[in-house]
């Protein structure tokens, strides 16, 4: 593959429009057409165990053929935390201890300073998300996310991490010079270059090899919702690729269906008005949950070809 190929494909949008069915769907399709696939879930509240039937574990846990799952669990980010950023931290706080010199006052703020480091959470699931994407282990993961605005809020973070580290670099480089009596010690400047790379590199990630599909369904509040989250994730410097209609209701001769569709139909419109240019798929109302390798192969196979994403 070659490194420019999309890796990650995310899906995203308002609580409880289909993110996790659609997905799931997605991710079926695409490791029935061969392709090794992980589908995994950043949401806390997650359901991949639900919807494929089995226990999904927060390591990637075989579902079929080409496709394993996994739950991302708060445990499992915050053993990648210390793992990757912890010794940085340590080696930072003995860079604070061995500064006789330091006031007071100062010391504070600087362990201020690094504790407000926006959300270093955030900034370690995605860490460990693109880490996965580029192994070479799976050719496509499927990310279920959470509700919009967490999901927002997630990939607004290396914008805000590297800013915010760029920031302090005068912090950092005080520091180091009150610090320059110890030796044998990585400058607190350098870590911190070490970590604004980390987050240019996310961000690049997510920029250039992501693609983004929006779950929407044909309802006021969810359009509404809709026309924003596209207007910030614009400002943010995402492209959305494509757009899944889902729940759509099919009129088959009974009144009640007659009338969803009818009901739907203004916001049908506004949801194809606000995908124009970009790959829109449907998925119509189903009367049955849908669960299961099966069924969900079965939407898959539909919600790939009209995204673009079959035979990849
Ligand atoms: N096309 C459909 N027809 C009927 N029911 C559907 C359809 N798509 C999803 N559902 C049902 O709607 C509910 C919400 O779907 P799902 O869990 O996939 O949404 P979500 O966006 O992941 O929700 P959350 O934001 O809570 O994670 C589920 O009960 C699911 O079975
Ligand atoms: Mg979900």
């Amino acid at each position: 593959m070659a490194p420019s190929e999309p890796k990650l494909l995310l899906f995203g949008g308002k609580g409880g429009v289909g993110k996790t069915t659609c997905s799931a769907a997605v991710a079926v399709a695409t490791a029935a057409g061969g392709m090794r696939t992980l589908h995994i879930t950043s949401d806390l509240a997650p359901s991949l165990s639900d919807i494929y039937g089995i226990n999904i574990g927060d390591t990637p846990t075989s579902v079929t053929e080409n496709l394993d799952a996994m739950e991302i669990s708060q445990e499992r980010i915050a053993a990648t935390w210390k793992e990757k950023f912890g010794p940085d931290f340590v080696h930072i706080l003995s860079h604070i201890l061995d500064m006789d010199g330091m006031e007071q006052n100062g010391r504070l703020d600087l362990l201020d300073y690094i504790g407000t480091a926006p959300a270093l959470r955030e900034e370690t699931l995605l860490d460990l998300i693109v880490e996965m994407a580029l192994q070479g282990r799976y050719g496509r993961i499927i990310w279920d996310t959470a509700p919009a605005g967490e999901t927002l809020n997630l990939l607004y973070m290396p914008r805000l991490m590297r800013d915010h580290l760029r920031a302090g670099a005068k912090v950092y480089e005080a520091v180091d010079r009150l610090a320059g009596a110890v030796s044998g010690k990585r400058s607190l400047a350098g870590i911190m270059q070490e970590w604004v790379v980390r987050s240019e590199g996310i961000a690049a990630f997510l920029r250039e090899r992501t693609l983004f599909f929006l779950v929407a369904n044909p309802e006021a509040l969810v359009v509404n919702q809709v026309q924003r989250l596209m207007a910030t994730l614009r400002q943010i410097g995402f492209t959305v690729r494509g757009m899944i209609i889902n729940r759509v209701a099919v009129a088959d001769g009974s009144p009640f269906l007659e009338r969803m569709e009818q009901g739907q139909k203004p916001y049908m419109d506004r949801l194809l008005a606000l995908s124009e240019g970009l790959a829109v798929a449907r998925v119509d109302l189903t009367l049955e949950e849908i669960r299961g390798v099966g069924p969900l192969g079965a939407i898959g196979r539909g919600l790939t070809r009209e995204l673009g994403l079959a035979g990849r």
